[in-house]
């Protein structure tokens, strides 16, 4: 008796799962924090005319904002598979929302610029404000693209500011 009732028992436990699932989608997208768009990428370019001292520096010292070069270099002995993989570390916010697509659609991501330390600058750019960019930097900032096996004498104080501005 219990054997046959077993089932349906887990059955509804399945079915109050699904629509409490339904529900929770829905109150999330509606309350515009969860399901509000991340923000988007702009390129170094947007952030020169309020930081043109790190914008100058950066643009005149910092490899990475050449570093789409660094493909271009490499090209003909790579396939378009290879070059694909090379993007997420050379160009800006490749894969993410907002992020670098191709040289046609995105040329002003095809460097790795400001935002792959800062993040995203979208609403930064309409707000204008710290809490809307990404400060205080770590180490993991930087690993995300300097993993281990690159890391020749990467260390983290004396070069935090390296490769910056
Ligand atoms: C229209 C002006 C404007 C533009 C454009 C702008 N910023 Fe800012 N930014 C500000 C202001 C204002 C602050 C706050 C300064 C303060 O609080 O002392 C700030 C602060 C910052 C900070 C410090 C955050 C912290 O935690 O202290 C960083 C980093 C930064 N901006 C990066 C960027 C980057 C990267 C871009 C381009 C994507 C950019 N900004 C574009 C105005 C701007
Ligand atoms: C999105 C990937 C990415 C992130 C995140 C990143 N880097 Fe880099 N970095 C690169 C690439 C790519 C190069 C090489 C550019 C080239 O030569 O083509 C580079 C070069 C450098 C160099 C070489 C010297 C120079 O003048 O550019 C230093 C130093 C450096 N990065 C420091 C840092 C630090 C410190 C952080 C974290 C705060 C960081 N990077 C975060 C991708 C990244
Ligand atoms: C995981 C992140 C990452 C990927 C993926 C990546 N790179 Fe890099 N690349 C870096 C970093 C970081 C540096 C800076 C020096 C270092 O750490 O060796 C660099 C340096 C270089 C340099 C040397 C630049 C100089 O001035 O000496 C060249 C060339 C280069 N990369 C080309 C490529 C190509 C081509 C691809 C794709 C096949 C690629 N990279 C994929 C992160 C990456
Ligand atoms: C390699 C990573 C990296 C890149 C790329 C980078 N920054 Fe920074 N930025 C830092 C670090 C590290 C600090 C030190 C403060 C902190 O810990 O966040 C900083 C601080 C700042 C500040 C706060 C004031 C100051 O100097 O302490 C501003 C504004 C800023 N960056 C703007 C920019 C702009 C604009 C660009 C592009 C032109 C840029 N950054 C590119 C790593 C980076």
């Amino acid at each position: 008796m219990n054997g046959a009732r077993l089932p349906a028992a887990v059955l509804n436990t399945l079915i109050l799962a699904v629509l409490f699932l339904i529900a929770a989608t829905r109150v999330s997208s509606a309350t515009g924090t969860e399901g509000r768009e991340p923000p988007t990428y702009v390129g170094s370019e947007a952030c020169k005319t309020c930081h043109p001292e790190e914008y100058d520096s950066f643009v005149a010292y910092a490899k990475k904002a050449k570093s789409f070069s660094s493909i271009e270099r490499l090209r003909r002995s790579l396939s378009e598979e290879e070059i694909g993989k090379c993007y997420a570390c050379h160009t800006t916010g490749y894969g993410k929302p907002g992020g670098f697509v191709s040289l046609e659609q995105t040329p002003h991501l095809k460097d790795s610029g400001c935002e792959v330390c800062h993040g995203p600058g979208g609403d930064h750019l309409e707000k204008q404000d710290a809490a809307t960019i990404k400060g205080g930097l770590t180490k993991k900032d930087c690993e995300v693209c300097h993993i281990s096996e690159r890391v020749r004498a990467f260390r983290y104080k004396p070069l935090i500011h390296g490769g910056a501005h």
